[in-house]
Formats: C-alpha cells, structure tokens, sequence
C-alpha cells in the first residue's frame, strides 16, 4: 500500500464510515452552509474557520483529520522539497554513510508528515541506502498520534528497517522512559515541522532546549542534528529564533549547516462537501506555490 491509498483509508473514510467522526463534521457543513457567501468552498471554510490556518489546538479525533486532510499534504510537499534538496549536503554524508541507525525525534510530528515524507524518498534509493530508522513521533494531542499510529501500521510505506514509537508528552515523566534506541555510531535528529508557529511553543523554547540536550547527552552522540522548517515567516522574531539563540549560547557548539529560503509546489485537495455528502472522492487542485524558509543545525554538546 503506497501513501495515496494509506491517505485514502486513514484519512478520507473516516468522514463517511466513523460516526462520532461524521457527526461533528455534519455540525460544521450545517454552519458553512448557513454562511456559504463568506467562504469559497467548504474546504476553504476549514482551513479559515475551523481549523485557523493550521493553529487550532486538534482536540478532538474530527479536528486532526481535518488538519490531515488541509495541511498535511502541504506540509509532506515542504518537507519532501527539504530532504530532496539537502541530501548531498546533510542526508547523504552524515546519514546514509553510516553503518549504523538514524533516530528521528519529532516534535509537533501531528500525523507523522515528516517521516511520511522521509519514508517517500526512501523508496526511491536503493535498498542497502535506506535508512535503519527509529521513529520517536511527540505531539501535544492524542489524537494526532492516534492519526501517526494508523499510519505507522502500514508497513509497506516505511520498509522493514523502521521501527515507530509515540511517548504521551503529557506525562512529566516521557524522557526518562524513553529508552535510547541509538547504535554505536548512530546519528540523532530532531525534527521541527512547522512547530514554532503554534500558539503558546513561546512558552515552551527552554523544555525543548532542555530536551534536546538532554537526549543528546543520554544518547552520547557527538553530533545532533537539528531540522528546522516552516512556511516563510520573514523578519518575524519567531520561537524558533529564540531556541535556535538558547542552543547556540556557547559558539563552539551550533553549526548553521543549511540556511534556505526557497519556493515549493504543494498539493492540495478540493471537494470535502462533496465527499461527506456524496462520497465524491476529492480531487487534486493543481500545485500551488509557496515560500519555504528551513534550517539545519549541528549541535556538538560534548563540551558541556
Ligand atoms: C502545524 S502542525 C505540524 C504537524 C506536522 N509536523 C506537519 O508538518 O504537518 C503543529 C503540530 O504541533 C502540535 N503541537 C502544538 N503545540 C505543541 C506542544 N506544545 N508540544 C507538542 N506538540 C505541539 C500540534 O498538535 C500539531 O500536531
């Protein structure tokens, strides 16, 4: 099963086949037709209204399924333009040379976009070039976990040398029961895809100061590496600029390895009303473009 047909069963049928699920979205195509002039589309209404343009925390199962279903199909488009781009620079020598496992933490992972993404390039590189991957997906709400776990269950997508997990990050705990999945040798990332822009992550730059360095220092590794992306927020003096500050407090420790702006065609699908309503499966809109700021650091902690 490839990405389109996992995207179709874990995504799109739940609308039409889960109760809970179809009630509470009926309850939102109820509203956007009392106000169809303020809105293009349904799917426009979601974006806008409901989900505040990627904002809105997804507490309920209904919500982070349309989050999958508006942003993260854009997203896994940034991110697969991110790794397609940076693996002669970063993937290739510092990953894919080793003998040895990658372990992948990321923060925000909602669905799993990120690793949907990595997973895609994989397939298109020889076998002995793939990774041996282990997974650590965090999200504030469960039910973009529980959307990442349904994922996670299709195999095929990820290969055999991949191994996913999900800590509940609500329990104070999380870090210590982790366990270290890292080989001798292995390489540690952490991941951040369009994370700093959520509401209140302000709050959060020293927990996830402390938690990178933590974990690297748990894990012994020379180098973390840290991927930063999101839409292009220009001069904005966002969270991220403040955590990227707080790692490099001491010169000796941040390499800027990649700093980019460029643009990205993503994908995108019309026709949610249609599909509730009718079972018309949307349909691709053409590609669009948008401007795609990322970054990759190398952190080296030994000398604390
Ligand atoms: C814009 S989404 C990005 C999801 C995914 N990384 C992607 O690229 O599609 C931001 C994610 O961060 C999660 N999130 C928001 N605040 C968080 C926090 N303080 N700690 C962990 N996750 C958080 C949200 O639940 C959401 O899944």
């Amino acid at each position: 099963m490839g990405y389109q047909e996992a995207f179709r069963e874990v995504v799109l049928n739940p609308f039409r086949e889960d109760a809970e699920i179809s009630q509470e979205v009926n309850q939102y195509l109820a509203d956007y037709q009392q106000n169809r002039a303020e809105f293009s589309s349904f799917d426009h209404y979601i974006r806008m209204k409901i989900l505040g343009y990627a904002r809105t925390p997804c507490e309920t199962r209904a919500l982070a399924l349309l989050y999958s279903y508006t942003y993260m199909p854009m997203h896994l488009d940034g991110n697969k333009k991110v790794i397609e781009r940076e693996y002669q620079t970063f993937f290739q020598p510092y990953l894919y040379q080793k003998p040895s496992n990658v372990w992948m933490i990321d923060v925000g992972c909602g669905p799993m976009t990120a690793c949907l993404a990595l997973a895609d390039f994989q397939q298109s590189l020889p076998d002995p070039k793939r990774l041996e991957l282990d997974y650590t997906g965090c999200d504030l709400h469960s039910f973009m976990t529980g959307i990442a776990l349904n994922f996670n269950e299709k195999k095929d997508i990820f290969g055999e040398n991949f191994r996913g997990g999900y800590p509940d990050i609500k329990n104070p705990h999380w870090m210590e029961q982790l366990g270290c999945p890292l080989k001798d040798g292995g390489t540690l990332v952490f991941y951040f895809s369009y994370f700093w822009e959520q509401g209140g992550v302000t709050e959060e730059v020293s927990k996830w100061v402390d938690c990178v360095k933590r974990i690297s220092l748990q894990a012994c590794v020379e180098d973390t590496f840290i991927v930063y992306l999101n839409r292009d927020l220009g001069n904005i003096n966002s969270a991220y600029t403040e955590f990227k500050r707080r790692i490099g407090e001491r010169s000796d420790t941040l390499e800027v390895i990649a700093s980019e702006k460029c643009n990205h065609r993503y994908q995108s699908w019309s026709g949610l009303e249609e599909w509730v309503m009718e079972g018309i499966v949307p349909k691709p809109r053409p590609k669009k473009r948008t401007d795609l700021h990322y970054e990759i650091l190398r952190v080296d902690w030994k000398h604390f």
